[in-house]
């Protein structure tokens, strides 16, 4: 080992550092995680020497807003995942499980922006040029604006773009990459955050889009691209069932926009399709007239989603009972539970609950709250919920049911997909402005109300 080189110890799945090994990681709590790389102490400063510019401080009316026009990515969903389009300069992250989709959906990407006329160059440390040719056949015509690299070589591919000057990058995947000089293995914890580090220079440096691949995987030996979220200036992160047909792309972090906004995405043979109206495609197979099942309504960034709550109450069968909750947060279920029990007088503590957000989306907004107290209720006792009705509220720990913000623009989604009733929060009664035509709405202020409202009218 040369000089001015240690070896440190990293947590594979959040990048915590130590000096020794150690059984759990201090940072994620997660066993076994730690894995001993080797760092040059030069390595840090390396990258930004560079490229480094002496700049002068300016003032805010100096900077000149007009270069960072977006770019449209040709998919309106993304666009709008990325707050309105592609930022010149701007890193961003697209996360998620292998296999999900994430490079047919840059290829996509790659594309709209070359059919249009802009230099696109992608590089694949992953795939051969013949593998991406045959994703591109399916996907439909592209441009000779796209130029095609297989390379792992993080300073061959610097040098790369600097000779093509191309406008948008795409990296595919960060776990294949390497920089010469750091001596760890690709996909470690050290190397992905200086390969990172050396792109995060190449946008800025020459105003080049690059967007990062990175596969989440909690074992084996290679990097969450969690350690890297703080660098890039945005998040996204693909997820979905591999089982089922579509995708969402989610902004957990974006610099230049709003984050928590998703795109809905369907995988057909060619290529992923966007979803314009993702509660019509979510609501998409409801049961007719079963118990325990609830439309609820939760705002994902800007725009009001409707997604079907189920929940199966049964009889236990052994002294504890079993609760799972797919597509929600488990803690919250086992709270809404102990709510009923203790304000609404439901004996659930000898039966099973199964609560499940269908078609496999992820929603923990609490706004859900009281559609997932509904769907209990409603399994529980039978009673049948007519698909009409729309639920939303916070629940509170003494059964009251709290405000959600932005309700008039919930009850207007619901109105738009044709439900005739709303169960909300009295306390958003002033937050409806104008009368909403069309549509019932029923005020409750305690889920003894909700409970009440179920029972007696439908
Ligand atoms: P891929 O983009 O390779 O995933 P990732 O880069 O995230 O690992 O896509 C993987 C899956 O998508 C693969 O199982 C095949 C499927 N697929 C389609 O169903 N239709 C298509 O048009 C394409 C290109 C892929
Ligand atoms: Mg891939």
């Amino acid at each position: 080992m040369g000089k001015g080189n240690k070896t440190v110890y990293f947590c594979q799945n959040c990048g915590y550092e130590s000096a020794k090994w150690m059984g759990q990681c201090p940072g994620c709590r997660d066993w076994n995680t730690f894995v001993e790389e080797t760092v040059s102490s030069k390595a840090s400063s390396k990258g930004a020497g560079k490229l480094r510019k002496v700049q002068e401080p300016v003032s805010l009316q100096q900077i000149d807003l007009q270069e960072d026009e977006r770019k449209t990515s040709g998919i309106d969903e993304l666009d709008r995942v990325l707050g309105g389009g592609i930022v010149p300069g701007s890193l961003v992250l697209v996360g998620g499980d292998p296999g999900i989709g994430k490079s047919t959906l840059l290829l996509q990407v790659c594309q709209h922006l070359a059919n249009d006329g802009i230099q696109v160059l992608y590089i694949s440390g992953e795939e051969s040029l013949r593998q991406i040719k045959l994703r591109a056949q399916r996907i439909g015509e592209i441009s000779n604006q796209l130029q095609l690299l297989c390379e792992t070589n993080l300073q061959t591919i610097r040098e790369i773009i600097e000779r093509k000057k191309p406008e948008v990058v795409i990296i595919d995947s960060i776990q294949t990459m390497y920089d010469e000089e750091i001596a760890s293995a690709p996909g470690s914890v050290s190397q992905v955050r200086e390969s990172t580090n050396v792109l995060m220079q190449i946008a800025k440096g020459m105003n080049v889009s690059i967007f990062i691949v990175g596969h989440v995987t909690k074992e084996g030996n290679v990097a969450g691209p969690r350690v890297l979220e703080h660098m890039v200036d945005t998040v996204l992160y693909f997820e979905g069932d591999r089982h089922a047909s579509y995708r969402i792309l989610r902004g957990v972090k974006n610099r230049f926009g709003s984050t928590n906004e998703i795109g809905v995405f369907e995988m057909r043979s060619s290529g992923l399709e966007e979803v314009k109206n993702p509660s019509e495609f979510l609501l998409d197979g409801r049961p007719e007239g079963a118990s325990g099942s609830v439309v609820a309504c939760s705002i994902e960034g800007t725009r009001p989603i409707l997604i079907e709550i189920q929940a199966l109450v049964c009889q236990s069968n052994f002294g504890m009972p079993r609760r799972t909750a797919a597509g929600t947060d488990f803690n919250r279920v086992n709270l809404l539970m102990a709510v009923l029990e203790k304000r609404a007088g439901l004996n659930l503590s000898s039966s099973d609950a199964y609560v499940n957000i269908a078609g496999g989306i992820r929603m923990n907004e609490p706004a859900i709250d009281l559609g997932i107290v509904l769907a209990l209720v409603s399994s529980y006792r039978d009673w049948i919920i007519p698909d009409s009705i729309l639920v939303f509220g916070e629940v509170g720990l003494s059964g009251e049911v709290r405000a959600v913000s932005m309700a008039e623009q919930r009850v207007l989604e619901a109105k738009k997909l044709g439900f005739e009733k709303v169960i909300l929060p009295k306390a958003c009664q002033k937050s409806i402005m104008n009368p909403i035509e069309g549509i019932q709405l029923l005020y409750v202020e305690t889920i003894r109300d909700a409970i009440q409202i179920v029972r007696d009218r439908f």
